[in-house]
């Protein structure tokens, strides 16, 4: 059972305060890009004596292996979020009167998305994980059973994706987004045409977690008039823009509340939006908590323009290009997967 879902980025992240579970308030705008992750869940051995159920705490899944760039910065162990998917949507399963035969599985994953960039390439990980195993789940239920195994509806998957991770149940739905509350609170958006971007990857990531307390760790020193505490409005202008179906006013509207926390913890992407600027996109911004740069571009060959000249000025890991998608997290029916090319700059 393989399944796709897609990376992110994010048009307009605006970041509130920090609330009293750790998570801060967001208002952001969500679009998928048609960078893909996918993951395959295979059985590999029949389920335990007395069944998953006898222990349902047990993970069912027995190897991770994991293919494509960046494939060595992925953990293969219970952190793995496709893991974490898996065994969270049997445990649903089992405890909602699914039946007992769950197979021991392998997990792989075919990363297309750069790992801990700022693209939410775990959580697609995620929702493509809970989309494949939904399948084997359902194909495991002996037809008679079918009636009264627990419904898995899209309803369920977002609930379960959403302890997950807060971008997971994006990565689900896919396509263009308003998300609030930790960003699992979705509204899809209309938009017309498809965006192209050029993509800076680092060859270093930013954990997500410690982007968001550098921000907070600004705020404060804002409040004694260190820095200044800039915060991103409504994504009105934005909404607007993506009706026009128009790159040059969907550009100036762009915003990310996370970017002087990004580039205060790797100054060096200071130099890459510049580069960006150069180079001619239209606008460029740090994707989520980064550190991957997005450069929007008129058109695909622009893109791949931006995407050259950003590279040939030496100071990113890699780019490459991509365009908004309109796709969510769905089961993959062959032939849907191709690793990304990148331009990698010359070395020194
Ligand atoms: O939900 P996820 O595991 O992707 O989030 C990673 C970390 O990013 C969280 O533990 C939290 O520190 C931070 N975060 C946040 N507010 C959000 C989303 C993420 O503070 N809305």
């Amino acid at each position: 059972m393989s399944a796709l879902a897609q990376g992110k980025v994010n048009l307009h992240l605006g970041v509130g305060d920090v609330r009293p579970d750790g998570y801060h308030d967001l208002v952001t705008v969500f679009q998928a890009v048609d960078l893909t992750e996918r993951v395959t869940v295979t059985p590999v051995a029949p389920a335990p004596a007395g069944g998953a159920s006898a222990a349902p705490d047990a993970s069912v899944v027995e190897e991770v292996t994991v293919s494509g760039p960046d494939a060595h910065l992925v953990p293969r162990d219970a952190s793995n979020l496709a893991v974490r998917a898996v065994d969270l949507l049997v445990r649903h399963w089992l405890t909602h009167g699914g039946v007992a035969d769950v197979p021991r599985v392998a997990v792989h994953i075919d990363k297309g998305v750069p790992v801990a960039g700022g693209m939410a390439g775990g959580s697609a990980d995620a929702a493509a994980a809970l989309v494949a195993t939904r399948e084997l789940l359902r194909l495991v239920t002996p037809p008679a059973d079918r009636d009264r195994a627990p419904d898995l509806d899209g309803e369920v998957l977002r609930t379960l994706g959403a302890e997950l991770g807060a971008d997971v149940p994006f990565c689900l739905l896919g396509g263009t987004a308003l998300g609030t509350g930790r960003g699992e609170q979705l509204i899809p958006l209309m938009s017309r045409g498809t965006a192209h971007w050029a993509l800076a990857f680092d060859s270093t990531g930013l954990s997500t977690a410690e982007v968001f307390a550098r921000l907070d760790r600004l705020r404060a020193d804002a409040a004694t008039g260190v820095r200044p505490d800039v915060r991103a409005g409504d994504p009105h202008d934005l909404e607007r823009a993506l009706l026009t179906g128009d790159p040059a006013a969907l550009a100036p509207t762009l915003v990310n509340d996370l970017q002087p926390a990004a580039v205060s913890m790797m100054p060096g992407l200071r130099r890459t939006l510049l580069a960006a600027d150069e180079a001619g996109a239209l606008a460029a911004l740090v994707s989520g908590s980064g550190p991957t740069v997005a450069m929007l571009c008129r058109d695909h060959a622009h893109a791949v323009e931006v995407a050259t000249t950003t590279a040939a000025a030496g100071h990113v890991g890699s780019t490459t290009v991509t365009a908004s998608s309109p796709h969510g997290a769905r089961l993959d029916r062959g032939g849907g997967w191709t690793a990304p090319g990148r331009v990698v700059p010359p070395q020194p």
